[in-house]
């Protein structure tokens, strides 16, 4: 894993949406892997600020919640279309996410990760890191082998993610996402992460045993890995 400390947040968002913009324009036919979370709002600002031409690319988003349409304001397909597709002068030539609210999450899960293949594959996926070291929503535990499927949010995750929802609103408990094995073939990877709160996740990451109990470390074992960190991310390594 290659590891690039930036001064603040900003620089970091920064430094990911390079390597994404080096994907897009380096490839006729670029296939990205993209996130969401709060940790992603200065990427794909950046990204749009610059104003480039996405038609010739595909995009696959990593996961969606079971339960919400895709015009839900707290899905996932809402999020990417306000803050990247819609903003995009020439948006990409097909974007995919999991449908959430499909009769049959199993079966779009199965559907999800056969389109994946069927396209060739993810030239760079975009990652985040959750609190308890998840990387889309694969929570501790989740077996390295594991495919698209669905998965049940842990106590943790729902709660850093209840931002996203009104008061008293029902928040999924279960989301449709690329499994472990589905994010280690894209052929690289770049993880943001920023914030006090992703500390120890990331120390776990770089210095601490490999281990299910920490999903992200599945990470260390594929051979084009980007780590990109603010000062506070990084400040326990
Ligand atoms: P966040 O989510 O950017 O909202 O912290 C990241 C993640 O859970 O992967």
């Amino acid at each position: 894993m290659e590891i690039l400390l930036c001064p603040d947040a900003q620089i970091a968002a920064r430094s990911a949406a390079d390597l994404m913009t080096e994907a897009l324009l380096g490839a006729t036919a670029p296939c990205l892997g993209l996130a969401t979370g709060g940790t992603m709002l200065p990427v794909y600002a950046d990204l749009v600020a610059r104003g480039d031409d996405w038609s010739a690319a595909l995009t696959f988003n990593l996961d969606e919640y079971v339960g919400l349409s895709s015009d839900h304001p707290a899905s996932y397909h809402t999020y990417m279309d306000k803050l990247l597709f819609r903003q995009l002068a020439r948006r990409p030539r097909a974007s995919y996410l999991p449908r959430g609210d499909s009769p049959d999450p199993g079966q779009e899960a199965d559907t999800y990760e056969a389109l994946i293949a069927r396209s060739g594959g993810i030239d760079l996926q975009l990652l985040g890191i959750g609190r308890n070291g998840h990387i889309g929503f694969n929570e501790p535990g989740s077996p390295l082998s594991s495919r698209t499927r669905v998965v049940t949010l842990t106590d943790s995750t729902k709660e850093a993610n209840a931002r996203f929802f009104g008061p008293g609103e029902n928040q999924p408990s279960e989301a449709i996402s690329m499994g472990i094995a589905t994010i280690l073939e894209a052929r690289a990877c770049v993880l943001l992460a920023t914030g006090m709160a992703k500390a120890q996740a990331i120390a776990r990451l770089v210095n601490g045993p490999a281990g299910l109990d920490c999903p992200a470390t599945a990470l260390r074992d594929h051979g084009a890995v980007t780590v990109i960190l603010d000062a506070e991310a990084a400040a326990l390594l």
